[in-house]
């Protein structure tokens, strides 16, 4: 059964499978003193700019807590927006590993605003009160949105005017890629971004995270940070292996494209319905969608996915590299043959 659940429901890419298959067939070192960790480090080098000190993790999480971790010390705030995967999906491990307080800000969107963040940003150097230190953001955002090189860049300005870092959870940065039609460095380094967390996991790996520090000097400890946060894989190359070959032939951008064309599809046909109504740009591979609540358990029943907002009665619908335009039509299909108009 296919799902419009989240693209951590897909499986695994063939070509990546075929990586890790591969790499599977002899020793090599641990820790990532193997050949597979040093050429992908070198194809991040070559998306990024030699001077990126790069890290593999297994997971978002890992990658996000982490990354922080590097940049902050436990009298820190972190602000984000209330959306944060940070702030609701990742437990208290941010607060837990970091020790600072997560301050979020409210939006509609996902995205939070250079003015928004300036507000935030109060008593810096009163010993009584959290120090601003970091301004988190999800690139593409948890509602589907996507953040412009200028809003990047009205963040940074922020952070650099108030000494504070730029992070970026790119958990699904490939999607914003291809929405953005730019080259990743476009709105990240080159837009002020000081760590980047560079999803794999949802574009098609197995499992595997990158941290991407773009200020060398900000990666000076974190080899013992990675360690003592248990993400320092032994056989690193079973994650590395799987990030040379998605960075390989464009396999990131043939996967994002896929997604993002069929939530395109997806939006468009829904957007035909009257009775239902979508609720955000659709720039990355999430549809979100207010329906009539008798017509959800109907639809989950043949394409399962998850309630957003119950009181709202809006839903959210993930597209996945492996989803087809056929179970696009399909679910279109379905809601007007639900709402009686099939
Ligand atoms: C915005 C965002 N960041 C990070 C993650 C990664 O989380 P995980 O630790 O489950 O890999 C996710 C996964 O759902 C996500 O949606």
């Amino acid at each position: 059964m296919k799902t419009f659940a989240s693209d951590n429901y897909s499986g695994v890419h063939p070509e990546i499978m075929e990586a890790l298959v591969k790499a599977n067939h002899h020793h090599a070192g641990s820790y990532g003193s193997d050949d597979y960790t040093a050429r992908a480090t070198d194809k991040f080098k070559g998306l990024f700019g030699e001077d990126i000190e790069v890290f593999f993790v297994y997971n978002g999480t890992g990658a996000n807590v982490l990354g922080l971790s590097a940049l902050t010390n436990s009298y820190n705030s972190i602000l984000c927006a209330e959306s944060a995967h940070i702030n609701v999906d990742e437990s208290t491990a941010p607060e837990k590993f970091t020790g600072c307080k997560l301050v979020t800000i409210s939006s509609a969107d996902g995205k939070i605003t250079a003015q928004q963040v300036e507000q935030k940003i109060q008593r810096i150097d009163d010993q009584h009160h959290p120090q601003a230190k970091v301004i988190s953001i999800s690139q593409s955002s948890e509602y589907g949105t996507v953040y412009t090189v200028e809003e990047v860049k009205a963040l940074s300005a922020v952070a650099r005017k108030h000494n504070l870092y730029v992070h970026m959870d790119g958990s699904r940065i490939a999607n914003a890629a291809v929405s953005l039609n730019k080259p990743f460095r476009e709105f990240t380094k080159d837009a002020g971004v000081d760590v980047l967390s560079f999803g794999g996991t949802k574009n098609g790996l197995m499992f595997g995270e990158a941290i991407l520090f773009f200020k060398p000097e900000l990666a000076r400890n974190f080899k013992f940070i990675r360690k003592q946060g248990m993400q320092l894989n032994s056989k690193m190359r079973f994650i590395s292996a799987q990030f040379e070959a998605l960075l390989s032939h464009d396999l990131w951008k043939r996967n994002a494209t896929q997604t993002n064309r069929l939530a395109q599809l997806l939006d468009k046909g829904l957007r035909q319905i009257p009775q239902v109504k979508v609720t955000q740009k659709v720039e990355g591979n999430g549809v979100f969608v207010i329906m009539p609540p008798q017509i959800i358990p109907l639809l989950q029943n043949e394409f399962p996915f998850y309630s957003w907002n119950d009181q709202l009665n809006e839903v959210r619908l993930m597209c996945s590299w492996d989803t087809t335009e056929e179970e696009i039509n399909r679910f279109i299909e379905l809601v007007r043959t639900y709402l009686g108009q099939g």
